[in-house]
């Protein structure tokens, strides 16, 4: 079988339209321009090359996007000190503290002090437990990703068992918590492993869709994948790679050639889960300031 393979990066291009198309609809109807404040510690060069990413997003499409840089060694109450301003702050109707944050920082303190309203993270332990009770309005933004990739490829969650590899709350949770709503787009049998799980094989076997978010460069193999299962790669990983320029390359969680023989649909690593990430981002900010002028 060759898989299907799902283009994240033109999904995430018909998103972008969707949501640029919303933006000026609410202009003309509100004079309601959507927010958007990624706050952003330090200089980690992934971090600072998502951050960049997710204002110009904001941008393209019409938000008052901006960017607010603090040096890595800014104290937690300096920090939580910003949080609160840009939670007064009406221009900002989504808040993104980019992740990870340097060891000194507590980063659940930080989210917590984000306005749950804000959030467009979803991290906030308010957003979480709405979510978990099937209310969420802010649901973080790669399970969102990964359920419009399910949607859009023409392969729905409905009915199937979805077994996802990986617990992290970023991720494993709430994607777990999402696709098990009794839900249109849902309703999914979610078998949720992680590092405990024992004979990890057993399980990803028995999926008809198969997410990995793992955070271990190509662990999953051809013989953990169902023939015809639809895989679904979060990962992101650095390899060494002394062919290229910059001496790596990114891989995912999925061995990506070997799998992708067996699977009917598979997503890659890059150009598959990330860029449909990113334009959650912009979904979950307008929803956001339409829910805060309380406009729909
Ligand atoms: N770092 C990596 N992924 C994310 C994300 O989805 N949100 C934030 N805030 N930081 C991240």
């Amino acid at each position: 079988m060759t898989a299907q393979i799902i283009d994240g990066n033109a999904m995430a291009a018909a998103v972008r339209d969707e949501v640029k198309a919303e933006a000026v609809a609410l202009k003309a109807a509100h004079g309601l321009t959507p927010g958007l404040a990624v706050v952003l510690v330090g200089e980690n060069p992934a971090s600072v090359s998502y951050v960049r990413g997710k204002e110009k997003d904001g941008i393209e499409v019409g938000f008052f996007a901006a960017t607010i840089r603090h040096p890595a060694d800014i104290t937690q109450d300096e920090l939580m000190g910003l949080v609160r301003e840009l939670n007064q702050d009406a221009r900002f109707h989504g808040i993104l503290v980019q992740l990870p944050l340097p060891p000194h920082i507590d980063a659940e303190q930080v989210i917590e002090s984000l306005d749950p309203a804000k959030d467009v993270d979803g991290l906030h332990s308010t957003n979480a437990g709405l979510l978990l009770k099937g209310g969420g309005r802010l649901v973080p933004c790669t399970p969102l990703g990964v359920q419009q990739m399910l949607l859009r490829s023409g392969h729905p969650p409905e009915g199937k068992h979805v077994v996802i590899c990986g617990r992290s709350n970023l991720v494993g949770k709430p994607l777990g918590a999402l696709l098990v709503q009794k839900q249109p787009g849902a309703n999914a049998t979610v078998t949720l492993c992680h590092t405990g799980t024992r004979d990890l094989a057993r399980h990803t076997l028995q999926a008809d869709i198969l997410v990995a978010a793992t955070g271990s460069a190509r662990g999953i193999t051809a013989a953990m994948v169902r023939e015809g299962a639809v895989v679904i790669d979060v990962g992101i990983n650095r390899v060494a790679d002394a062919s290229t320029k910059s001496g790596f390359r990114l891989v995912g969680d999925v061995d990506y050639g070997p799998v992708a023989e067996k699977a009917a649909a598979i997503t890659p690593v890059p150009g598959g889960v990330g860029p449909m990430t990113r334009a959650m981002l912009l979904v979950n900010t307008l929803r956001a300031a339409r829910a805060q002028a309380r406009v729909g």
